[in-house]
């Protein structure tokens, strides 16, 4: 049975995504990476997943203005031009109109750096730090139209230590994200490749 065609949205280093490309190169695993695109064009990410045989496209938002819709037919025209049937965003930095998330209901996800439904938005490891949080981590969701907040897929929690810095916080979380994303990856993967329910006589 074929593996689902899997696009990666970006716009900065790519950490991310330089994991699910490596996880997929696993013969065993579910899925496979087609496409990298990018809103930047000089996020470090597309020369990581180029020179890991990855297809690299940055789709610019330039020429679109404030025609946030436009520019993501530009970006589903070329999904659909690779194949594409699952959307990863990781560190996609652009909010998503109507358009794009309905398009892909059900195959697009997100990772978020923080224990949703806590701390949606930015600057998660701070805000748990100041509140005093004694654990923190990372979630793979489903994207809808509100903000980090579609259905959980997967949940890694790490704990806050005595003395942490943002810095020290936000790596201790974004080791459990580079394991935590391709092992949601693969369970989407697998289920969306079960065979529909046979017709009945
Ligand atoms: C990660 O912390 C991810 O959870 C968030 O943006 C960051 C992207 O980092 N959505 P990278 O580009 O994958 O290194």
């Amino acid at each position: 049975m074929s593996k689902p065609r899997v696009a990666i949205l970006i716009s900065g280093r790519g950490s991310n995504m330089e994991g699910l490309i490596r996880a997929a190169q696993a013969q065993g695993y579910p899925a496979k990476i087609v496409l990298v695109l990018s809103n930047k064009e000089d996020a470090p990410g597309l020369d990581i997943a180029r020179k890991l045989g990855v297809t690299a496209e940055a789709v610019s938002t330039k020429p679109f203005g404030k025609d946030r819709e436009a520019h993501e037919r530009m970006i589903d025209a070329r999904l659909q031009a690779a194949g594409v049937e699952i959307v990863c965003l990781a560190g996609y930095m652009r909010l998503l109109t109507p358009y794009l998330v309905g398009r892909w209901a059900g195959r697009m996800l997100n990772i978020h750096p923080s224990l949703l439904p806590a701390y949606p938005g930015l600057d998660t490891h701070a805000r748990a730090l100041a509140a005093g949080e004694q654990k923190h981590g990372c979630t793979v969701h489903l994207v809808t139209e509100g903000m980090d907040e579609g259905p959980i897929l997967a949940q890694a929690e790490v704990p806050i230590l005595p003395g942490d810095t943002e810095a020290a916080l936000a790596a201790r979380v974004l080791a459990q994200e580079h394991i935590l994303y391709p092992v949601a990856l693969a369970a989407l993967a697998e289920k969306i490749r079960l065979p529909e329910a046979a017709p009945r006589p």
